[in-house]
């Protein structure tokens, strides 16, 4: 029989095989950290002998890794295999910016969407969700502070007008802080709070220890599906946090801010904009992503965060930030 070849099987199987590409770099990068390859490296070049006893494996295992990372551009092959120097901050354990660790998180997406189907059936715990270390906090916290810039100066506009009344804030999930940071530097009555996880706040704090507001700024570690906030605030932020709670953790979470609002306070939500007719595409896989991450919680449709905000019985207004990202005020 021959097999049909259609639009439909060509592009079941472009989409099969033609991810070996990427997929293949990542594996040779992370074969390369766990094997320990790149500390094996000093300045001078070393034969495939030599890095063969180090890594304590088998030559011939060990040569097809060895040209892979030559041809990703991360080994140099000319009289022996050598480490540029420039790299080994990066990729040498114990360098100021060593980042092998939180790279190797991303190898668990590779193991979870392998395992997809067995996770989604609850047979199997999808890897890395646990991990909050330093490292991966701080990788990420770079990345999400950077990609959120125009909103934290959007926000900042928009939320002016509960701002210059409000005593104080508290910003759920505010890991760098960069939004609470604007807020306290246009408003010198206002008082901070952020609340996140152990590693995000000792993020923020290095981030902002020396600044003039920081006797403002108040840290508190923790989950925030678990502490008790004690304080009542004035405004609440949650500012792309609920994508990784389930439905009933969101819910959980909105109940429990709403509560900590003083009279005529306001809860401002932003998220990822999701809408039930799959658009923006992106977030149809950022939703997936965030799955995978934490084996439960995911970015839900803007009509579905409705609908639970509705359920909790507040006045809502909802706003487009741009065709990325929505805003909810609820009061
Ligand atoms: C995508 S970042 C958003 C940071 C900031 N709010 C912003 O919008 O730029 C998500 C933040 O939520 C924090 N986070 C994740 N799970 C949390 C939890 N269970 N309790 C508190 N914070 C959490 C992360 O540590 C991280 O700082």
């Amino acid at each position: 029989m021959f097999f049909p070849e259609n639009e439909l099987t060509n592009y079941l199987s472009k989409i099969s095989t033609t991810f070996e590409v990427n997929t293949a770099e990542a594996g040779l990068l992370f074969a390369a950290i766990e094997l320990d390859l790149f500390d094996s490296f000093s300045k001078d070049p070393l034969t495939l002998e030599q890095l063969a006893k180090k890594v304590d494996v088998k030559k011939e295992r060990l040569l097809p890794l060895l040209n892979g990372l030559c041809i990703m551009g991360l080994l140099i092959k000319d009289e022996g295999f050598s480490f540029p120097e420039e790299y080994f901050p990066f990729l040498k354990k114990g360098g100021r910016f060593y980042i092998g660790k939180a790279l190797l998180r991303f190898k668990w997406t590779i193991e979870n969407l392998s395992n997809l189907s067995k996770i989604i059936k609850g047979e199997v715990e999808v890897k890395g969700h646990d991990v909050h270390d330093e490292i991966s906090t701080a990788f990420y916290l770079d990345f999400v502070r950077e990609f959120n810039k125009p909103y934290i100066k959007i926000m900042a506009s928009r939320l002016e007008e509960y701002f210059r009344n409000a005593k104080t804030l508290l910003d759920i999930g505010g890991g760098h802080g960069l939004y609470t940071q604007k807020a306290l530097k246009e408003h010198p009555h206002l008082e901070g709070t952020l609340l996140d996880l152990p590693h995000a706040i000792d993020y923020a704090q290095n981030l902002h220890a020396d600044k003039d507001y920081f006797s403002r700024l108040h840290l508190l570690k923790g989950d925030s599906r678990e502490v008790k906030i004690e304080k009542k605030y004035d405004v609440i932020t949650v500012n792309d946090l609920l994508h990784y709670f389930t439905e009933d953790e969101k819910k959980d979470l909105l109940k429990k801010a709403l509560g900590a609002l003083n009279e005529g306070g306001v809860l401002a939500i932003t998220k990822f904009s999701f809408n039930e007719d799959l658009t923006p595409e992106s977030s149809v896989f950022f939703s997936i992503k965030n799955f995978l991450l934490t084996g439960s919680g995911y970015l839900c449709t803007d009509e579905s965060l409705e609908k639970i905000i509705e359920e909790l019985g507040v006045k809502i207004i909802k706003e487009k930030l741009d065709q990325n990202k929505t805003l909810y005020l609820l009061s």
